[in-house]
């Protein structure tokens, strides 16, 4: 099966569902991200088909593409969710996704955020330190509530994947060591305004094997034994997200392996299951849509300079990660060698080296799998505005973010002449 099962050529034309790309950048213009609602519905059922008679719940990772659109569709569709701010919690609420079904997961949340979470009843809090537990303790003794918490187990397992998007081995700045865990969970059962609920990991992101996955799920039922043993009940076992997808020539898991792996592991626990899935939910429902602007051959490399740039898709600048380009409309003229480059000013603006294409000025490109990681790590770098993001629905297209105004991007700037000094209210400005 394609990696984009909604996105195939009609004809000539590149189509997404029933609906030509050709015609979305004619209506809203380029650059632009362009998800498949199919795609999306059809992979969120693959997930709970595999996990058909367990009690389970999907943590979509917010953090991979947080439109609003999208949260509402898989809230929706009964889905929990990952966050790692308190912008992504008030996304999530803004969507109607139930804090009830919210994990807060990362490394470095802040007492106001932990006010939020506490504040909207979330879930769970995933803990990543001791120090991090002590203040959460603290700030749910000001507001009278209990927090529940399960500690991050940073397992010191290699997940394989790029190094940047590696996190649990022992060297990562995430999460706490088994035997650490341990320690924590025994001795601070006492804390008076934390309850242990769970038990959480996470180790990188975009794994091709399920081995890492298997070891690290070893890992954590060994300590959960433990633990009950010593009289503590876990409720929960978060098995985090990082399946991978198919950008080029990997072959990830399935997802019907990977559940069923996790499933065969924890079968014997009875134990609620969670997974906080983000690229292998959205990765292959999303693409960049962008125009060739210019075609510019040296005597040593062609270039296709096209109106998107490292910052509407940072992947490839940040991680060397490659992304299949397509025609938006096929040309059955010879092809030639083409780095494909932004219009920014850095030589690292590049979205794919050495893609051999037919293409000329004005022609429509297609950069694929960019529905995770893409719009959501996108910047306004070189003042340019952050593209608009279309979901299309069979023959509907929808426009779920307008492009960006140059007056949207400034709007919070002020000159001198235009702020007063906060140590001298006297002075004028005109
Ligand atoms: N849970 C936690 C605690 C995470 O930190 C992450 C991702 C996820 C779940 C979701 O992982 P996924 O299923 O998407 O692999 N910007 C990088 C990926 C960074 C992932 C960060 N954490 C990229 O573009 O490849």
């Amino acid at each position: 099966m394609s990696s984009f099962p909604f996105v195939d050529y009609q004809g000539n034309e590149l189509c997404i569902e029933s609906v030509a790309l050709s015609k979305i950048a004619k209506t809203f213009g380029t650059p632009c991200y362009v998800y498949s609602h199919a795609a999306l519905m059809t992979t969120l059922q693959a997930f709970n088909t595999a996990f058909a008679g367990f009690n389970h719940l999907i943590c979509y990772a917010v953090k991979a593409n947080s439109n609003l659109a999208i949260l509402d569709l898989l809230a929706r569709a009964g889905c929990g969710f990952d966050i790692v701010s308190g912008g992504e919690l008030q996304r999530v609420i803004k969507a109607g996704g139930d804090p009830q079904k919210t994990v807060f997961s990362g490394v470095g949340k802040n007492p106001d955020e932990m006010r939020m979470g506490l504040a909207a009843n979330i879930l769970c809090f995933n803990v990543e330190s001791e120090a991090e537990l002590l203040v959460l303790n603290q700030v749910a003794k000001e507001m009278d509530k209990v927090a529940s918490v399960s500690l991050r187990v940073n397992p010191d397992v290699d997940a394989k994947t790029h190094p940047y998007i590696s996190t649990g081995l022992k060297e990562n700045k995430f999460g706490i060591s088994t035997d650490e865990a341990e320690r924590i969970y025994t001795e601070k059962q006492t804390l008076s305004n934390i309850h242990f609920t769970g038990l959480d990991c996470h180790i990188g992101s975009q794994l091709t094997e399920l081995d890492p996955f298997i070891q690290t799920s070893k890992k954590l039922l060994d300590l959960i034994d433990r633990l009950e043993a010593k009289g503590l009940e876990i409720e929960h076992l978060d098995f985090g997200g990082g399946l991978g997808i198919r950008y080029a020539n990997e072959t990830p898991p399935s997802i019907n392996d990977y559940v069923a792996s996790l499933c065969t592991i924890a079968s014997k626990r009875n134990k609620r299951i969670l997974i906080e899935p983000g690229r292998s939910l959205v990765g292959n429902a999303g693409l960049l849509l962008t125009q060739v602007e210019y075609i510019k051959h040296t005597p040593d490399r062609n270039f296709a300079i096209i109106d998107a740039a490292m910052n509407d898709l940072l992947r490839p600048a940040l991680y060397n990660a490659y992304h299949d380009i397509l025609p938006v409309t096929k040309n059955k003229d010879g092809t030639e060698n083409y780095q494909i480059v932004g219009p920014v000013c850095e030589t690292g603006d590049f979205l794919g080296h050495d893609r051999h294409l037919c293409i000329k000025n004005g022609d429509l490109l297609a950069v694929m799998s960019a529905g995770a990681y893409g719009m959501s790590m996108s910047s306004n770098y070189n003042t340019r505005p952050r593209a608009a993001e279309v979901m299309v629905d069979g023959h509907d297209m929808h426009l779920i973010r307008a492009r960006e105004s140059i007056d949207q991007l400034i709007a919070g700037e002020r000159t001198l002449q235009q702020t007063i000094p906060e140590n001298n209210n006297t002075r004028n400005f005109a």
